[in-house]
């Protein structure tokens, strides 16, 4: 028996509308009028249209964003606050439509979609909302008889945020509290593939009282829209989260200008058990690490290294876990996964399932499209492969799907050296009790965080970025109000006490 869950009033109403840009605290249409379909990936229906942004537009939205950047950077910190946490109370009052709009726009479990991407995002709206009385300079201890030199910390100007469909809001929010907390004015390019809650976040912003003009959403293609910001002579910072491909054009994209440029991008990240940890409980992190989401997760456990001597009962218990499963729409009672968010990924993610297969990799659970009611949507199994060679290809890219590697080994030295041989470093996991042999991998391990005897956890005060190709900066934490910031250094010629001319 499945139970479909009820669409709210408010979230029927919002998909019927005409979707355009909101540029300058009002919805405008696309100067070549054109529009694109985002379509519900449970079905593989259209769910709605929205305006599809060309150079002219992602101008417009720039010009909107630069006219309002004086007074917002100019206001009080503790009004700034209470604008940002006006916002967070409309964010929290709507939190139900706007899991419903991103369950059915991104196809993730409503559950999910409330319990984790719009608490995260509230979350992390909150803290940041917090800053603009905290964003302290310092003062120097110069060695120069006679002056007092100290720093503040200025925003950037324009900044630009380009996001994927995979958390949608809370990659959004991840960038409008930093870009925003610290004075600066914002536009925002949601993917392509979920376009919606983004829209509604700008107009809860606006009722919210923050100025027009301060929080920008544009919709389109990266090719477009994308480009057309990280080429923009006005825009001084972009911050971009998405695949390894598109941030290396967008580093070079961006030197026109020397804009400030971070990226979140992909990985391959390792979980490594060893036969002292909790073994269910390390199978279930197993599990969920790299499931989650159906897979598309920036910090996706792809590749688990278990020791042989608890090789075989962790992988049971992993696939006893994958078959059962419920993988159903995200807006149906007792959902655990949804689909994959496009026809396009899908096709990506069972290409690569053949390659696994053409390597020799042995598939032990999965592999398959789903068919019967799910038929029409893009509904993928969750796929295990076992006893993986390190130099496969299945093994070593990022799938971004539901695809598990699972590797065999030995030794602490052996498993760190294959664990760390990979070109991306974002996330890490060690699954043991011995305390020092955790605090040694931790140390050792080449990724931007480590999770011990845990997995996919994250905080808004805690940084978070990659290494090598899985990034350059760090989201949330003080240091994301650093790379939204320049900070000046201001001296000032005193004079010596005592010998001040009067
Ligand atoms: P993508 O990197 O192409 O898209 C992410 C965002 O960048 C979207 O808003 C898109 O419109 C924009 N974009 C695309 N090309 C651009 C360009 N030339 N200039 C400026 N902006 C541009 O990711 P896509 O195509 O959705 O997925 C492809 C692969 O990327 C996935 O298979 C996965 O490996 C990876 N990916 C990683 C994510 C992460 O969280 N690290 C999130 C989404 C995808
Ligand atoms: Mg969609």
């Amino acid at each position: 028996m499945t139970r479909k869950i009820d669409m709210l009033p408010r979230v029927k109403a919002f998909i019927e509308r005409e979707h355009s840009h909101f540029i300058g605290g009002a919805w405008t249409r696309s100067v070549s009028g054109e529009t694109f379909a985002t379509l519900n990936p449970a079905t593989g229906r259209e769910l709605a249209r929205v305006a599809s942004a060309d150079a002219g537009d992602v101008d417009h939205a720039v010009a909107a964003a630069q006219r309002a950047f004086p007074a917002w950077a100019a206001i009080v910190p503790a009004a700034r606050e209470r604008l940002l946490f006006a916002f967070a109370d409309l964010v929290e009052r709507n939190q139900e439509v706007l899991a419903q709009l991103e369950s059915l726009d991104n196809g993730k479990p409503f559950a999910t979609a409330f319990n984790v991407e719009t608490n995260v995002a509230l979350g992390q709206l909150r803290y940041f909302a917090g800053w603009p009385t905290k964003l302290t300079g310092e003062t120097y201890p110069v060695s120069s008889p006679g002056y007092h030199v100290y720093s503040r910390r200025e925003p950037l100007g324009v900044c630009a945020a380009i996001t994927p469909w995979n958390y949608s809001l809370v990659m959004a929010m991840q960038k409008i509290g930093p870009a925003l907390a610290s004075g600066n004015t914002l536009v925002l390019k949601p993917a392509e593939q979920t376009p919606l809650t983004a829209l509604f976040l700008a107009e809860l912003a606006a009722e919210a009282g923050i100025p027009a003009g301060v929080l920008n959403v544009v919709t389109g293609f990266g090719k477009s829209a994308g480009r057309a910001l990280v080429t923009h002579s006005d825009v001084a910072k972009v911050g971009f989260t998405g695949s390894t491909e598109v941030g290396r054009e967008i580093l070079a994209g961006a030197a026109g200008n020397f804009k400030r440029v971070s990226l979140e991008l992909g990985g391959k990240s390792p979980l490594i058990i060893f036969p002292d940890a909790d073994l269910d409980a390390a199978a279930d992190a197993a599990f969920w690490g790299i499931f989650a989401n159906s897979g598309q997760n920036c910090v996706a456990a792809s590749r688990l290294y278990v020791h042989a001597d608890a090789y075989d009962r962790v992988l049971e218990a992993v696939v006893a876990r994958a078959r059962t499963v419920r993988v159903r729409p995200g807006m149906e009672e007792g959902s655990e996964l949804g689909p994959i968010i496009s026809a396009e990924q899908l096709g990506r993610v069972q290409h690569y399932i053949e390659i696994g297969r053409s390597e020799g990799a042995e598939l032990v659970s999965g592999g398959e499209r789903l068919g019967g009611d799910l038929a029409s949507g893009y509904f993928l199994q969750p796929t295990i492969f076992r006893d993986v060679d390190d130099t496969a290809r299945i093994g070593s890219e990022e799938v971004f799907g539901p695809v598990l590697s699972v590797f065999r080994f030995r030794s602490e030295a052996e498993v760190l050296e294959r664990a760390n041989r990979t070109k991306f470093g974002l996330a890490a996991a060690v699954w043991t009790n011995d305390l020092s042999r955790a605090h040694r991998m931790a140390a050792a391990l080449r990724s931007g965080v480590v999770w011990i005897n845990t997995y996919d956890w994250f905080d808004p005060s805690v940084p978070f970025g990659g290494i090598g190709q899985s990034g350059q900066g760090r989201e949330l934490g003080r240091q994301v109000m650093e790379m939204y910031t320049e900070l000046k250094s201001v001296w000032v010629k005193i004079g010596v006490s005592g010998e001040e001319r009067v």
